[in-house]
């Protein structure tokens, strides 16, 4: 296996948080951005870690599989490997919520309205201890208004090296698309624009700013 640049760690798709054996809360991510993420690094020299939550598309079959569910899975999951990796880049759409507690048996309907107590997910790319090995931090986000202001605010408070963000308010591009748009904010750096493109070309494009910060360090 390739792995000339060093080790590329990536978090991919959603995670689902259960209700009970067959319900849970999730959300719309596909995968499909994270795991072009993962072939562009591959296709780049990188060994790529691909964790990834419950998805209908195939890995790169270099890449090694991580497969997870949940947000807790995928916190435990980064925490290990993150101490292995040169470059985290934090794709996957954790469920900001999940049920207080899980039902072990299926819990049956009932005419009342049923009122779901939810807390949150722990914010993974914020509070996952990063050890020293990682040089490059890159985090996404999904915005569907201000997203200059709230891209620049999660970029702070996620302390990401590059902060990729997504209007999530159409189908044109964004969540379950083949194509994607958005700005790439790189700390230092004048904000990179990436017109409506393949999920698979904008993978390349992040990866070539990768390694030019990668390089400036
Ligand atoms: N993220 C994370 N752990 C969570 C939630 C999000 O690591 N529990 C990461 C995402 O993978 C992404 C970044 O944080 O890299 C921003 O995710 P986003 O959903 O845009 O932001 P949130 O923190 O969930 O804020 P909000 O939903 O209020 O926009």
């Amino acid at each position: 296996m390739s792995n000339e640049r060093g080790t590329l760690l990536i978090t991919a798709g959603p995670t689902r948080e259960p209700i009970d054996p067959v319900r849970y809360v999730s959300n719309r991510s596909s995968g499909k951005m994270g795991y072009a993420i993962a072939d562009a690094a591959i296709e780049a020299g990188y060994h790529v870690v691909l964790i990834s939550g419950p998805v209908a598309i195939q890995p790169p079959p270099q890449a090694t599989l991580v497969s997870v569910i949940t947000g807790d899975e995928m916190f435990d999951a980064v925490a290990r490997e993150i101490l292995h990796a040169d470059v985290f880049v934090m794709c996957a759409a954790v469920a900001d919520y999940k049920p207080r507690s899980a039902s072990p048996q299926k819990v049956k309907k009932k005419e009342a309205a049923w009122m779901l107590e939810l807390e949150p997910n722990r914010d993974i790319i914020a509070t996952v201890p990063r050890g020293d090995r990682v040089k490059v931090v890159v985090g996404f986000a999904a915005e569907t208004h201000d997203l200059e202001k709230n891209a620049q605010e999660k970029m702070r408070r996620k302390k990401c090296d590059l902060l990729v963000a997504n209007d999530v308010s159409g189908d044109a591009s964004g969540m379950e698309s083949d194509y994607n748009a958005g700005i790439i904010y790189v700390r230092g750096r004048s904000p990179i624009l990436l017109e409506r493109m393949p999920k698979r070309k904008m993978a390349d494009a992040l990866l070539k700013i990768i390694a030019s910060v990668e390089e400036s360090y």
